[in-house]
């Protein structure tokens, strides 16, 4: 019995510190500072993920960041329509494949991103539609074969889809009341968000379909103008009529000009998902910061405040995350200010530096505070989520 005891504590011993990560030769766990944001993260069994260029991963340093930091990824362009379907009939899986097979041979998981989109659309479909010769049961008809050819073509491969992204208008839009905007819902109306949950459910039972937006870090004061109000009222609705939708994504695109965030703000909304029976994500995180004279010259007393309040939001993003047990992964929209969609995006005025690593692939304070937060959160505060 005692023997029992011994090999039953010993077995508990292995797997606590198999869970923690890597042991190094002396058969202890390595020092943090030797341990990757995946080894850490895995010991709250959240997912740690990134956007990947295509063009980027042929950089043998960004590669090997990508290999060794992150547990899961994402196609930052190459899975859009508009890349997987430039000419009408023709589809080019290529890039979207190579990432997947970097994906299956890294052990990384893959978020799908994106179904249904009004931006980066192919030029055919625009323009057919703007032109009369596609018409709107065609449109739908077109939407729907997109969803099915490419939802079962990554089958069991997907754990994640973006099904459908940034629906919603933004406060500052005309009129400022919350609406559903852009291309499909002038040309299908309201009911295509409904449809393309059920046709991805279809194509792939077992993929994890959410909805993903920008500004939904908090809410606001639940009026008309409230974005996430919105969306947390349309989800529910749809929800309840039986739609599909199994989870909340939110992008966590930040800038430090428009103020910090506080955890317990973020976390408020992912609960409010939560408590729908929803799983939810940070999707495509960074903290930008505006590109002053002082910051292009250099200048440390404009650049330091900047990096650390991007840092203390990349955290913010996190510890919400952490606190929140059905938020399954973290996910930074590129990992270094080198390769960051940033610069190319915010050009009036200049922004940047939103990013964990800078331009010469060097950790910035934004990486270790999200490290800090996979090492120091832990029970009973913070519990490992369930595996999903
Ligand atoms: C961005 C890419 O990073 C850029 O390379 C591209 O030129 C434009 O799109 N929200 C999204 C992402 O859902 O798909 C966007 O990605 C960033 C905003």
């Amino acid at each position: 019995m005692r023997r029992l005891v011994v090999i039953a504590a010993t077995a508990l011993g292995l797997v606590a510190v198999l869970s923690q990560g890597p042991v190094s030769a002396n058969g202890r766990p390595p020092a943090v500072q030797d341990q990757s944001l995946k080894a850490l993260a895995a010991r709250h069994n959240l997912a740690i993920g990134t956007a990947i260029s295509n063009d980027a991963l042929a950089e043998p340093q960004y590669k090997a960041i990508a290999t060794r930091e992150f547990n899961s990824v994402t196609h930052e362009n190459a899975m859009k329509w508009e890349s997987l379907e430039p000419t009408r009939g023709t589809y080019n899986w290529g890039p979207a494949d190579a990432l997947m097979d970097f994906a299956k041979k890294n052990n990384q998981k893959v978020r799908g991103h994106v179904l249904v989109w009004h931006n980066q659309l192919p030029a055919w479909l625009t323009e057919g539609v703007a032109n009369g010769t596609i018409s709107k049961t065609e449109l739908r008809d077109l939407l729907k074969k997109h969803i099915t050819t490419v939802v079962k073509r990554y089958k069991g491969k997907i754990w994640q889809w973006d099904v459908v992204n940034e629906a919603a208008s933004d406060p500052w839009d005309t009129p400022s009341e919350i609406h559903l905007k852009g291309f499909w819902a002038q040309n299908l109306g309201p009911t295509y968000i409904a449809d393309a949950f059920r046709w991805a459910r279809a194509a792939d039972p077992h993929a994890l379909l959410f909805y993903n937006d920008y500004n939904m870090e908090a809410f606001g004061d639940r009026g008309p103008s409230d974005k996430v109000w919105f969306i947390y009222n349309l989800i529910k609705n749809l929800r309840a009529q039986g739609v599909p939708i199994d989870g909340f994504g939110s992008q966590g695109h930040l800038g430090t000009q428009y103020g910090n965030f506080d955890t317990f703000q973020v976390k408020e909304v992912l609960d409010a998902f939560s408590d729908l029976g929803m799983v939810s994500a940070l999707t495509e995180v960074d903290v930008r910061s505006q590109m002053t004279a002082g910051v292009q010259a250099g200048d440390s007393n404009e650049i330091n405040p900047r990096l650390q309040a991007s840092a203390s939001n990349f955290s913010v993003l996190m510890q919400a995350c952490l606190l929140n047990r059905n938020c399954l992964s973290y996910t930074v929209w590129g990992f270094t200010d080198k390769h960051s969609w940033v610069p190319t995006w915010f050009t009036n005025p200049p922004e940047g530096l939103a990013t964990l690593y800078d331009e010469n692939y060097q950790p910035k304070r934004a990486y270790n505070s999200i490290k800090a937060d996979l090492v120091f959160a832990g029970p009973p505060h913070v519990q490992p989520r369930p595996r999903r």
